[in-house]
């Protein structure tokens, strides 16, 4: 089967605060596109403390999530969905680990990260939590289902 006709899978990455702030926005976007993977919502949101709170809510317990829902809400984050095959474990693997102290070169958090509390982009960690997060951040209609023009290696 044909690549761009394979059964397609969506991530939710969000370019954090600390990301959008050192200008890294279009960097970060650019490594995606370059791998192969196609967007499909795209913006610039200030996100409220009712959309923080749910989109952390695995954490809410966590003694870091008061001060996670501050950071997150503190300035302008870049939403965005990508698909592609294996999109939810390769932008992942493309993010690199949690604290960027651990993440290897190569990788976003290793490349730029400094701290664990700004570690500059959100990843979704499995296809569900992509679906749950999707639909948290999105609306059906902000969600753009194109096809490339021309015929290619790529979606
Ligand atoms: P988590 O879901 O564990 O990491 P990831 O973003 O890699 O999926 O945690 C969510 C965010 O919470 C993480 O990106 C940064 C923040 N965080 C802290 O500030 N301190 C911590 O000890 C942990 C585990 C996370
Ligand atoms: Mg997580």
């Amino acid at each position: 089967p044909s690549i761009w006709r394979a059964k397609v899978e969506r991530t939710f990455i969000a370019i954090k605060p600390d990301g959008v702030q050192r200008g890294l926005s279009g960097e970060i976007l650019q490594r995606f596109e370059r791998r192969g993977f196609k967007l499909v919502g795209l913006k610039l949101i200030k996100v409220s403390e009712e959309l923080a709170e749910k989109h952390y809510a695995e954490h809410r317990e966590r003694p870091f999530f008061k001060g996670l829902v501050e950071f997150i809400t503190s300035s302008p984050v870049v939403a965005a969905v990508i698909e592609g095959k294996g999109v939810v474990a390769t932008a992942r693997a493309m993010i690199g680990p949690t604290n960027p102290l651990n993440a290897p070169l190569g990788t976003i958090r290793g490349d730029y990260g400094i701290d664990i509390g700004r570690n500059i982009i959100h990843g979704s960690d499995s296809p569900e939590s992509a679906e749950r997060e999707i639909a948290l951040w999105f609306t059906p209609e902000e969600l753009l289902d194109w096809q490339a023009t021309i015929a290619g290696w790529i979606y």
